[in-house]
């Protein structure tokens, strides 16, 4: 990574921090956030308190080893504690701010413990705190496991000073499988389990989000509500044999990942305060990283999921040459710089069974070396896909000659699947485990070799490693649009949900794009080898056009797909914003947000502006103060919306473009429909 460091200043204040009896403090740089640790009754304990008021009450640390009973304390006492300071400015390979500042005070509480030492590190960033648990045992398990360090769970808890409401995702009964349920919106009571990022909004107005970054090693954590209160304690996603262990590791000495918590007075300051999980991964360690690109793409894609082709090489079959290089012709007429080819290796007749995929064997009818070469003379990326329906054994086997026949035909970035509970070794593995979470790290690092960018699909959750690997671009771990093709859709408020929880952990590949919302072409859909569902014929997509658009503003990801078919995108004039709006951006300015309910933002790239608003099932007038705008300069702002005859129900794809000059002293407003949205790009005006 080309990065550079603006100013880094790493200073050690003391050698012992504010001691008052066991009790240790720590402050953000800008002393909003405060964080107190404290030794107990045997128990170490931390508590967060933003502009004096509490957030987070006293909360137990620590971690549960094998053979050790439940409520051990395996801390004994604090030795020493330290505090430093540090600050610095990166650089980003790609983004929604071209660079971003890691400036945070950092309290390290290091514990004498029945097995050797702990110490655990607090970073109090003004955006919030991180902590995590850094370990150096002497003894291990002293069983005959081949590992020397095995993790049942952790104490760590989060006591929330005040109840609010909870933006959540359950996990799924019963399917282990991963992060596309629905969130849910209720008080803290009602939490049974949830997966991070988690947020909410206190009754005092403060917002707050739960999550982890550098999740590396380890295995995932999902908060629980034990009691029905206002806790939420850590519970570890085990191995599948049985035995209840989390984490399994060869060596005594480890860190765990940083548990974060971000603080904001408002939902807005949520979205660029997330890069303090960024901030608590490792720099860049691809040196060169010009492979890496940020794009756009289109593919053969939604028209299996509409039911219209198959992945698998029936009659129907999506993947032919004659059908891709139509999407590849498409692409590079209007500015995509990827086409996503899906079903193209064979396999797919043993998916969701046997999952007996190859990951370089293309189908007859496709004709990979030559649909490569014709792409790059067009100049678009054919953009691979390997599914693995979670046999990751096989995948892994695959992976070097799937990776390194990619590099030879030129393609530089795959999108990975993981359909279906983990079948891996015949047993049910988490998604959240930590035989995923080492999986996913060994495919982005194993095509970080092959010069691959990967998108992997029904992943794990995002935590700050793209910072690290910036080849880990995008992935899903969202219920994406898909689900607006085969089930009962995402509902009006989903997407402003996410921007503020799962958006928050990182880049997400939502495929937004779908123009023909209500399938008129639904008539067309026909049983592509299975019967076909009789409720695929009654699907849509929730939004209307317009918020499809704004989509590619609000959620962020450096890989977009334009994911409608392409006769639904010819002679749309809708589709001109499309091709002009970009993937990555130097900066990001939220306007307005209430979680769930509405989202505008701004983002510059160059010296051009791209705005998005979305609403939920309320129709709204959305308010863009373009006080962002250089002050001095013109602009021409060209502005798709919902128009007067837009109905959510009747009429979603109805739309109007507006164009007029815009200054930094502009208040647009638009009236949107329910479930609606307004996209505008503001393009500078050079004068003559
Ligand atoms: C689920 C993915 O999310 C989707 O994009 C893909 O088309 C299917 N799996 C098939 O791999
Ligand atoms: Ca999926």
């Amino acid at each position: 990574m080309i990065k550079s460091i603006v100013a880094f200043v790493l200073l050690v204040i003391s050698a012992n921090a504010f001691c008052q009896k066991n009790t240790y403090q720590l402050a953000s740089p800008d002393k909003q956030i405060g964080v107190t640790v404290s030794f107990k009754n045997d128990k170490l304990y931390y508590q967060v308190a933003y502009k004096k008021a509490g957030i987070i009450n006293p909360s137990q640390l620590g971690i549960i080893y094998k053979n050790e009973v439940v409520n051990n304390n395996n801390i004994k006492s604090i030795t020493t504690t330290k505090l430093t300071t540090f600050n610095e400015t990166w650089k980003t390979v790609w983004g929604y701010n071209a660079t971003v500042k890691n400036n945070y005070n950092q309290l390290t509480v290091n514990c004498a413990t029945t097995k050797g030492t702990m110490a655990v590190v607090f970073r109090a960033f003004n955006e919030g705190i991180g902590f995590r648990y850094e370990v150096q045992n002497k003894v291990n398990n002293n069983d005959n496991s081949e590992y020397a360090t095995e993790i049942m769970g952790e104490h760590t808890e989060f006591a929330i000073a005040q109840d609010g409401k909870c933006f959540w995702q359950p996990l799924m009964q019963k399917q282990m499988e991963h992060f596309e349920n629905l969130h849910k919106t209720t008080n803290l009571a009602a939490i049974d389990s949830c997966n991070t990022p988690f947020t909410m909004k206190l009754k005092s107005g403060v917002h707050i989000s739960i999550h982890e970054a550098a999740l590396i090693n380890y295995s995932s954590t999902i908060l629980v509500n034990k009691n029905k209160g206002n806790t939420l304690s850590s519970f570890l996603a085990p191995w599948a044999d049985g035995k209840g262990v989390a984490v399994r590791l060869k060596t005594t000495t480890f860190n765990s990942p940083w548990r974060t918590i971000q603080i904001s007075p408002d939902a807005a300051g949520l979205i660029n305060g997330a890069q303090m999980i960024m901030n608590l991964n490792e720099p860049c360690k691809i040196e060169n990283t010009s492979w890496i690109k940020p794009m756009k793409f289109n593919g053969v894609w939604w028209e299996m999921h509409l039911n219209l082709r198959n992945w698998a090489n029936t009659k129907y079959h999506g993947a032919t040459t004659e059908n891709v290089k139509k999407y590849i012709d498409f692409a590079a007429d209007n500015n995509l710089q990827g086409t996503l080819v899906e079903g193209w290796n064979t396999g797919w007749e043993s998916f969701i069974g046997k999952e007996e995929f190859s990951y370089t064997q293309p189908y007859p009818d496709f004709d990979l070396k030559y649909l490569a070469e014709y792409a790059k003379a067009r100049g678009v990326q054919l953009m691979s896909h390997h599914e693995t329906g979670n046999n990751i054994p096989d995948y892994e086997k695959q992976m070097v000659a799937a990776y390194s026949q990619m590099q030879t035909l030129g393609q530089n970035a795959v999108k990975s699947g993981y359909v279906g509970n983990s079948m891996i070794m015949g047993k049910n593995y988490w998604h959240q485990s930590q035989r995923m979470v080492e999986h996913i790290q060994l495919s982005t690092e194993t095509a970080a070799k092959y010069e691959v960018s990967i998108d992997p699909h029904e992943t794990i959750k995002p935590t700050g490693i793209c910072r690290t690997y910036p080849n880990l671009m995008s992935g899903e771990g969202v219920r994406g649009n898909e689900y607006n093709a085969w089930s009962e859709g995402n509902p009006p408020e989903h997407e402003i949900i996410l921007a503020f929880t799962r958006g928050l952990a990182g880049p997400m590949d939502y495929t937004p794009g779908i123009f023909d919302v209500l399938y008129k072409e639904g008539k067309r859909r026909r049983a592509t080898g299975a019967e076909a569902d009789k409720s695929e014929l009654t699907t849509r997509v929730h939004t209307t056009l317009s918020k499809q658009l704004a989509l590619y503003v609000t959620l962020y990801s450096p890989l977009q797909m334009a994911a409608d078919l392409i006769e639904n995108y010819e002679g749309n004039k809708a589709f001109q914003f499309i091709k002009d709006v970009p993937v990555t951006f130097d900066e990001t300015k939220v306007l307005a947000a209430e979680i769930g309910d509405y989202y505008t933002v701004a983002r510059r790239n160059g010296n051009d502006w791209f705005v998005g608003g979305i609403t939920d099932e309320n129709a709204r007038k959305l308010t863009i103060n373009c006080n962002f705008l250089t002050p001095g300069k013109k602009y021409k702002a060209i502005i798709y919306g919902d128009s007067k005859a837009t109905d959510l129900y009747k009429n979603p794809s109805e739309f109007e473009i507006k164009t007029q000059e815009v200054t930094n002293k502009t208040i647009l407003t638009w009236n949107v429909a329910k479930s609606g949205g307004v996209a505008i790009t503001i393009f500078e005006v050079i004068p003559k």
